[in-house]
C-alpha cells in the first residue's frame, strides 16, 4: 500500500496481533509493533520520506559500508535506493511456518545484475527477524568487500534510565574521539551524554532494559560481530533537521554490524546476516 510521499510499503500482520511496516525505498523498517499494538521502534516527527533522504528512525540497512569508513557516502547506498519485492525468492534457509514475512531484492543500479536478497519476518511471538544475503556476482574474478548495519532506533521512554547489557568490559572505537580504541568499564552501559561507538566482537545476544516501560528488547544475531550504539544527544540533534530538538531522550541505536574487520567475497561466495529482535518484560531479566 502508499505509505508517506506515496511512497510503497508493505505491511506485516501476524495473527497474532503484531506488526511491522517495510517500506520499498531504503528497504526499510519503520514500524515493529507488539501484540498490544505498541510502537516498539523510533521514528522522528521530522523525517522527511522524501528520496534521496534516508529515513530518519526505524531499521535503516547501512551497506555496502557503514558509516565513513570507505569513499562511499556515509552509510552506502541501501538505505537511499528502492527495493523490489521479490515473489519468487530463492529459498531462504530459514522456515516460514508460523511467521509473516516479505522478500525484497535491491538491484544497485540498471543493468547492474547484483541482486542482494532481503526478508523481514514477524514470527509468532512478536519477534522481528531480518535476514540479508550478499553475493558476489562478479564474472570478472574480483573479489567485493563490504561493511554492514542494521541501524535499528530503539523507542525508550527516557534514555538516562535506560541500561544495555552484553557490552560490558568489550573494546570499541568511539566515532567521537577520532575512532581511537578503548576498552568499556564492567558495568552494564548508562547514558548521560552522546555516544557513537562501535564495539567489537560482541556477543550474540545483547539486551537493552527500559526501566520506565518495564520492557527488555533483546538482539539476537548471526554474521554481524560488532554493535554500534548511538545516540546523539542534545547538540548534535539540534544540528539535525531531520530529528526533534528533544527527540534523543526517547531513542537510542543499537546496531548489529559487521565493520572493523570488512567482509570479502570471492567471485560466486555469499555472506548471510541475521538480526532477531524480540521483547521480554523487564521483571524477567537482571533481577529487575
Ligand atoms: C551512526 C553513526 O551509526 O549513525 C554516527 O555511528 C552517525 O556517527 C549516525 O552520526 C547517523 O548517521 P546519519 O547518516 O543517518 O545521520
Amino acid at each position: 500500500c502508499k505509505g508517506f510521499n506515496g511512497l510503497d510499503k508493505v505491511l506485516l500482520r501476524h495473527p497474532r496481533g503484531s506488526s511491522a511496516e517495510v517500506y520499498l525505498y531504503g528497504g526499510h523498517v519503520t514500524s515493529w509493533k507488539n501484540e498490544r499494538r505498541e510502537e516498539l521502534l523510533f521514528l522522528s516527527s521530522k523525517a522527511t520520506l522524501k528520496p534521496p533522504k534516508a529515513i530518519r528512525g526505524g531499521i535503516p540497512i547501512c551497506f555496502p559500508q557503514f558509516g565513513s569508513h570507505g569513499t562511499l557516502d556515509q552509510h552506502g547506498f541501501a538505505r537511499n535506493r528502492f527495493w523490489i519485492i521479490d515473489n519468487d525468492p530463492h529459498p531462504f534457509p530459514t522456515n516460514t511456518w508460523n511467521k509473516a514475512f516479505v522478500d525484497l531484492i535491491l538491484k544497485p543500479s540498471e543493468g547492474d545484475m547484483k541482486i542482494w536478497p532481503h526478508r523481514v519476518a514477524l514470527g509468532p511471538g512478536g519477534e522481528l527477524m531480518l535476514t540479508s544475503r550478499i553475493r558476489n556476482t562478479n564474472t570478472d574474478g574480483k573479489p567485493f568487500s563490504f561493511t554492514f548495519a542494521y541501524h535499528t532506533y530503539f523507542s525508550v521512554s527516557d534514555i538516562s534510565e535506560v541500561r544495555v547489557e552484553g557490552l560490558e568490559t568489550l573494546d570499541y572505537l568511539d566515532n567521537l574521539q577520532k575512532k581511537e580504541r578503548f576498552t568499556e568499564q564492567g558495568d552494564a552501559l548508562t547514558f548521560e551524554s552522546e555516544v557513537d561507538k562501535i564495539y567489537l566482537s560482541t556477543p550474540t545476544k545483547i539486551a537493552i532494559l527500559d526501566h520506565e516501560k518495564k520492557r527488555t528488547f533483546e538482539l539476537r544475531k548471526d554474521g554481524l560481530p560488532d554493535a554500534v550504539v548511538w545516540n546523539p544527544w542534545e547538540k548534535k540533534a539540534k544540528a539535525m533537521a531531520d530529528f526533534g530538538d528533544d527527540e534523543y531522550k526517547h531513542m537510542l541505536c543499537v546496531e548489529a554490524a559487521a565493520i572493523e574487520m570488512p567482509i570479502t567475497l570471492k567471485p560466486g561466495e555469499e555472506w548471510k546476516g541475521r538480526l532477531e529482535l524480540s521483547t521480554v518484560p523487564s521483571s524477567y531479566c537482571s533481577g529487575q
